[in-house]
């Protein structure tokens, strides 16, 4: 997707230990790969150099909850695996989101994934306002699609959709780690189909329904 989009370096948020920073280095791509944990930042440096490609990886520990120290329109695609749907307000995405918009080059892709508010855990725990709900510690913001279209003002939505695999509570269990591997199972590489059937397969489901605990997938373009 991002080489179809014409990209030749991609800055990853919440990058953790760099399952898709590793991806998308071995597949020839640049990778600025930030994330506020030192600790996942060194095991994707090591694996970076293990496999290969270390001269393709720099990283950065990095808040997302204030300004990305990098100038203006100076990388091609950004990439947020599960990081937007992280302890973060609706304040603090629009904010997240303008900082990718300042950065990304003219005509240049922003691609991430969340959990939505069809999620088998939506509602769970406690209420922290904005859609954010704890529960054992870990604090997730269950997207709808009023956030997402939010969030696009003044980009082009090209996407948006649920991710093809389910991480409903049976398959899941309990937060903070919902999947075997810690982390839900989604890839960019499931977007497919175009913006107009997207668009008409959104069903928004506010009652928890396993087929509908998906991950949500956008792409917006700047
Ligand atoms: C659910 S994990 C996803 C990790 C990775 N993208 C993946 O899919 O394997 C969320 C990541 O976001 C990071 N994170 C959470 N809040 C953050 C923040 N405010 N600033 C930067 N990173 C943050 C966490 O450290 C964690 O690595």
């Amino acid at each position: 997707m991002f080489r179809a989009a014409g990209a030749r370096d991609v800055l990853e948020l919440g990058a953790r230990h760099g399952r898709d920073a590793l991806h998308f280095a071995r597949e020839g791509f640049t990778v600025q790969a930030t994330d506020f944990s030192a600790t996942g930042l060194e095991q994707l440096r090591d694996a970076a150099s293990q496999q290969g490609v270390g001269e393709k990886v720099t990283t950065a520990v990095h808040d997302v909850r204030d300004p990305l120290r990098l100038p203006d329109a100076c990388v091609d695609a950004v990439f947020a695996r599960m990081l937007l749907c992280m302890a973060l307000s609706a304040k603090e995405l629009l904010a997240l989101v303008a900082e990718v918009r300042r950065v990304l080059r003219p005509g240049g892709v922003f691609v991430y994934t969340v959990r939505h508010t069809g999620d088998a855990h939506y509602g769970a725990g406690t209420a922290r306002g904005d859609d954010i709900f704890e529960h054992g510690g870990f604090a997730v913001h269950l997207f709808d699609r009023a956030l997402v279209d939010v969030l696009a003002a003044g980009w082009t939505l090209e996407e948006v959709h649920a991710s093809r695999r389910a991480t409903s509570r049976a398959a899941c269990g309990a937060l903070p780690r919902p999947c075997p591997g810690g982390v839900q199972p989604v890839s960019c590489r499931t977007v497919a189909a175009r913006q107009s059937l997207l668009r008409r397969s959104w069903q928004p489901q506010p009652q928890p329904q396993p087929e509908a605990s998906r991950p949500l997938v956008a792409r917006c373009r700047r």
